[in-house]
């Protein structure tokens, strides 16, 4: 017992004075900032910087089987946030978010996805790697080390052969992915599914051609002129697990034929300027009869984005 002791206080002072390598949320705050802080503008977003606001509606399908009250609603004021990822500032990029509130009165959803169906990393190590690779070292950034790492590490590789095979699109355009799998209640049973926003556009990605005619802001004029005529429509999906569907996993592509289900149509109307670029979007924040995910990601985000918010105060 007294050795067992000793050893604990050993570790506990040799953490202390070396630092702990462990991915928690302080350190992966830590390494945003160290990657992406500005001191001249410590009140801006620290990833997923640029982006704008907007306004809409949620109008949620009648005969849905899942068991969410929120959902019975005739339709649900939405708030939206777009943004590039990481610290992108070029809309002619292609890794992109959107930040969705449902706001139902005395419920509400928030939602916050990328328009990939997978992440690049599965685990805090993997994502904290991620970005602590990208900080340059005596003013360099070393990338003979991100290219042999993401060769390396699957999750890496993974996903730039995924992002790969994508092209750049308007957001009229572009689907948007719950990532994790989350778990939905029917009749006291949940059942894990991960959701999607496909555009009533269709996913299409823009050519060379229109590229080279597009400025780095391109997104909110586009969104701009495209809502001066009508809503941007998307139609909200659950896309069931299959028996052999990791869902424990963020960098998991769940492949092949799978149930799906309509959620409802989000309409978005109006643009809301760019107030809620300060703000925060928790996916913890859930609806009853919606369950958080189970994966090693979940909480960590969740903890991460309270910290950072926090910081920019
Ligand atoms: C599947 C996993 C993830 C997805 C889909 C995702 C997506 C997003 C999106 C869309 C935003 C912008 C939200 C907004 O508009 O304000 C965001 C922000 C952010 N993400 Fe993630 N993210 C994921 C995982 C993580 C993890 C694991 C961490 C850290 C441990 C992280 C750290 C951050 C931070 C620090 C911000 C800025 C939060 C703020 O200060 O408001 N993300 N993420």
């Amino acid at each position: 017992m007294a050795f067992v002791v000793k050893v604990l206080v050993c570790c506990f002072l040799l953490s202390g004075l070396f630092g702990s390598d462990e991915y928690d949320a302080e350190k992966i705050a830590d390494i945003f900032y160290t990657l992406n802080g500005d001191s001249s503008d410590p009140h801006k977003k620290i990833n997923h910087a640029k982006g704008f606001c907007a306004t809409g509606e949620f109008f949620p399908n009648k005969s849905l089987s899942i068991d969410v009250p929120l959902l019975k609603k005739d339709y649900i004021n939405a708030e939206v946030r777009y943004s590039l990822g990481g610290a992108l500032l070029d809309d002619r990029s292609k890794v992109r978010g959107m930040a969705l509130r449902l706001l139902g009165g005395d419920s509400q959803w928030t939602m916050v996805m990328l328009n990939t169906e997978i992440n690049f990393a599965k685990n805090p190590q993997e994502f904290g790697q991620f970005f602590e690779m990208r900080i340059p070292v005596n003013g360099k950034v070393d990338t003979k080390k991100i290219a042999k790492l993401t060769k390396e590490v699957d999750s890496y590789r993974n996903f730039e052969a995924y992002t790969s095979k994508m092209g750049i699109s308007k957001l009229e355009n572009t689907s948007y992915h719950s990532i994790h799998t989350f778990m939905f209640d029917k009749g006291g049973k949940f059942y894990p599914a991960r959701f999607k926003f496909v555009p009533k556009d269709g996913i299409k990605y823009l050519s060379e051609d229109e590229i080279a005619n597009l400025d780095k802001d391109f997104l909110l004029s586009t969104f701009q002129s495209y809502i001066a005529k009508k809503p941007m429509e998307y139609d909200m999906y659950l896309v069931y697990a299959n028996d052999n569907d990791v869902i424990n996993d963020t960098t998991a592509l769940w492949e092949g034929e799978h149930k799906e289900e309509y959620v409802g149509t989000l309409k978005v109307a109006k643009y809301a300027g760019d107030d809620c670029n300060g703000d925060v979007y928790f996916p913890s924040d859930l609806p009853l009869g919606v369950n958080p995910p189970n994966d090693p990601l979940f909480d960590l985000r969740n903890t991460t984005y309270g910290i950072t918010f926090g910081r920019r105060q």
